[in-house]
């Protein structure tokens, strides 16, 4: 394929995200609520240790969905900027956040997370903190992000903390594999992760979590693009997480076989601290 056509294709991509995020945002809504396992258990609190919020700090959410960190942060003190490029979504997570009584901490605005003058509109200076929850795989592009995040950020005590799908074990390049053997008259199932694809998977669409309506577009990147990318635009990456499921903390009750519940010591969400450039 050329590179024209490289891009052209990505620019479909691009415009089938956005379509697919507005027809599913309810679906997503109901799932993730005030919280699903991978959000209680995995994302948030990773998201929240590397964050270290203060009350009082203003901090953006990217890609916020229905706000589900976004009101976790209010609840912690913090003022919240959210964005999404979803009209959908803005409309739910700005209904959940009155319900809870936290509008006057959160504010939503509709924000495409690849549009550096939309970003920037946003107030250069104005933020002690960014974070963007599981979405960087969702953007055809994160360089534009990560170059306006350098202005939105307050100099000197910024940060920028983000979580994506492990790209190692969680993407379009692996399959979940769970086997049994009868060793020596035990029957012994083991989860598995075969990675097929890593360091040059193509974009793609995938399912997303398990029922969602449709499919939507992912970008996902090996970890040298993901933190080279970081790098480039002059941030240093100052804490990392790999969280994973472990015995006691999932709820019980009947799952799915490749749930990723069962796959205990296996990371399939990334967590990383990126501090911006000095400027
Ligand atoms: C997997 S959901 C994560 C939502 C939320 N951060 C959470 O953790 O629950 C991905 C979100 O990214 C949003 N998104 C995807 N591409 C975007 C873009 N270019 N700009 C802004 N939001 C985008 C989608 O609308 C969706 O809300």
């Amino acid at each position: 394929m050329s590179a024209t056509e490289g891009a052209g294709e990505e620019a479909t991509l691009a415009r089938r995200a956005r379509e697919a995020w507005e027809a599913k945002a309810a679906f997503w809504d109901g799932m993730m609520g005030e919280g699903n396992e991978f959000q209680r258990l995995l994302v948030g609190p990773a998201a929240e240790r590397l964050l270290g919020i203060e009350p009082g700090e203003t901090v953006l959410d990217v890609a916020c969905g229905n706000g589900v960190f976004s009101r976790r942060l209010a609840s912690l003190g913090a003022s919240v900027v959210a964005t999404d490029f979803s009209e959908a979504f803005i409309g739910l997570a700005r209904a959940r956040t009155e319900r809870a009584g936290l509008a006057d901490r959160a504010e939503y605005r509709v924000v495409d997370a690849t549009d550096e003058e939309e970003m920037l509109a946003l107030g250069e200076s104005r933020f002690d903190a960014a974070v963007c929850n599981m979405a960087l795989m969702d953007l055809p592009a994160i360089e534009p992000l990560l170059g306006t995040l350098r202005w939105l950020l307050k100099p000197g005590k910024g940060r920028f903390v983000f979580t994506v799908q492990h790209p190692a074990f969680n993407s379009n390049g692996v399959r979940l594999c769970l086997e049994e053997e009868d060793r020596d008259g035990s029957l012994v199932e083991t989860y598995a992760v075969k990675v097929t694809g890593y360091l040059d998977l193509p974009p793609g669409v995938g399912a997303g979590a398990p029922g969602e309506p449709a499919p939507h577009p992912y970008f996902h990147r090996p970890l040298g693009e993901l933190f080279g990318a970081c790098f480039e635009a002059g941030f240093v990456i100052d804490g990392l997480e790999e969280p994973s499921f472990s015995e006691p903390e999932g709820e019980a009750g009947p799952r799915r076989a490749l749930s990723w519940q069962n796959f205990r010591g296996i990371p399939p969400v990334l967590a990383a601290r990126a501090r911006p450039p000095r400027r």
